[in-house]
């Protein structure tokens, strides 16, 4: 068998105590002992190698998509969204439910989305007491399960629409710090001792949301005339090569597979941008400077693609990434990466992180400095919040049009500010990495910008 790169050589349980517990920390000692490549021994059964070279990254993402299995590497995520989900799945079967899955979150309909999205913010900021502090996480989360929440069924009202609202939300936190995350990491917690164990209660959870979204398929089948644009609708028309539908176990798993996906990742993002923004108030003018150069009624599209803007979200993405690494990857056949073999069954990663604090791309990489991406084009190999290939986040793009959204319009229209003057740290959140205590902010007032109106342009 080939060597693999060194690492630490601390024992394994231990390894993965720190991986869960201080992940950045983890990560940063072992970069500076091994470098760019190294080997952490994680699990019983298998050894992962963390690449952080772009050439390594450009060689995971350029692969052809059959030379790994992921799904079989992503067995941590079951337990929450199920053997049908697209994270679980490889080979044709991923390809295909991709596929299927794609054009939602893409083009055409992400503009119908900016609508929407600025609605929804309005929405919820317009219930921010002035004077309270209120938690930015929670906050963002609210807006951000709704979003998806119209995205796969096209609802965003209704008693069924209501009840899922709270417990996905309460399931996700059930992983809500480095203690609770531990349950997924090491299996032996995962014990289902009625609603009192935090395990047995996410798993009531879990049972609830399985019969709402069966409820909402059944009505669905029964109902053609509800089908519309939107998820759910196009993966109940979906056939297979034998012209077979998705069944409804399939779809399920799918459903929740995006609920999940779609919506703690983009409000961990949008939490840290608003920690940033506020901690610096030259970041924070630029920003307004550059929203109301587009008038009272600007095109969401051109926020979209404001350049300063921009370069805030992606400087948020790169500091604290949401994901520290990509997916997991076991090579099929022997594979050459960086110019060292690797044996078939080799478990690898592109580890975000690191990447993003590479000193050679990113000098100060510990600052906050989003002109870089104003002086410097990033490659894909080089900034890779979303990881890359044919893994590649299926959300990204509705993940950045919500950022970017969601950030001007409560700029435009909001004063906040950090309730307390000291650094947030990031803390493990399941399998992400969030803001430690949620970044708490109190609402000041209302800018007086009345007239601006994001959500009249479609
Ligand atoms: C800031 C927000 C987000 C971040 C940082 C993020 C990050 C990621 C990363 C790193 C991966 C793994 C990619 C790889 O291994 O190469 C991923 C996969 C995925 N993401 Fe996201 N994501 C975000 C938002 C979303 C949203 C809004 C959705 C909703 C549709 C979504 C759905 C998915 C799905 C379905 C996959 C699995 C793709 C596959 O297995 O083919 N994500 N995401």
């Amino acid at each position: 068998m080939s060597q693999l790169p060194d690492g630490p050589q601390i024992p394994r349980f231990l390894q993965l105590l720190k991986w869960v517990a201080t992940p950045y920390r983890f990560l940063d000692d072992c970069a500076q002992r091994y470098g760019d490549t190294f080997t952490l021994r994680l699990s019983r059964c298998n050894n992962f190698v963390f690449f952080s070279h772009p050439q390594a990254i450009q060689d995971i993402f350029t692969a052809d998509g059959k030379q790994f299995d992921s799904g079989r590497a992503s067995g941590i995520l079951r337990p929450l969204v199920g053997e049908n989900s697209l994270f679980l799945l490889d080979g044709d079967r991923h390809k295909r439910q991709r596929k299927l899955l794609m054009p939602p979150f893409h083009g055409e309909r992400m503009q119908s989305y900016a609508r929407t999205i600025a609605q929804i913010t309005e929405g919820a900021a317009s219930q921010w007491m002035q004077g309270n502090p209120f938690t930015a996480r929670r906050a963002m989360q609210d807006i951000t399960l709704q979003v998806i929440l119209h995205a796969v069924f096209g609802l965003s009202e209704g008693s069924r629409y209501q009840q899922l609202k709270p417990l996905l939300a309460e399931v996700l936190d059930t992983t809500g710090s480095p203690l609770r995350s531990s349950a997924l990491f090491f299996p032996a917690l995962q014990k289902d001792w009625g609603g009192w164990s935090p395990w047995g209660k996410m798993m009531q959870r879990k049972q609830q949301i399985h019969d709402l979204l069966q409820e909402e398929i059944s009505e669905r089948r029964a109902q053609p005339e509800l089908q519309g644009k939107d998820v759910l609708s196009l993966m109940l028309s979906a056939r297979d090569e034998n012209g077979q539908p998705m069944t409804d176990v399939e779809l399920r798993d799918e459903m929740l597979t995006l609920l999940f996906a779609g919506h703690e990742t983009t409000a961990t993002a949008l939490a840290w941008a608003l920690y940033w923004v506020h901690k610096f108030p030259q970041v924070r003018e630029k920003l307004r400077e550059e929203i109301d150069s587009l008038g009272d009624h600007p095109d969401p599209l051109a926020i979209y693609r404001l350049p300063y803007l921009s370069a805030v979200c992606n400087e948020t993405l790169r500091i604290y990434p949401v994901a520290p690494i990509a997916f997991g990857r076991f090579t099929n056949s022997p594979m050459e990466i960086m110019g060292r073999q690797y044996e078939a069954n080799t478990l690898v990663t592109a580890c975000i992180y690191l990447t993003h604090h590479r000193e050679d791309l990113y000098p100060e990489p510990n600052q906050f400095k989003p002109d870089r991406f104003i002086e410097h084009q990033y490659s894909p190999y080089e900034f890779i919040p979303f990881g890359g290939g044919n893994r590649r986040c299926l959300g990204a793009a509705l993940a950045q049009l919500e950022m970017k959204l969601v950030l001007a319009t409560i700029l435009s229209h909001y004063q906040l500010e950090l309730a307390e003057n000291k650094p947030v740290k990031p803390q493990r959140r399941g399998v992400t990495i969030a803001p430690a205590g949620g970044v708490q902010m109190v609402m000041k007032g209302k800018r007086q910008v009345a007239s601006r109106q994001f959500v009249t342009a479609s």
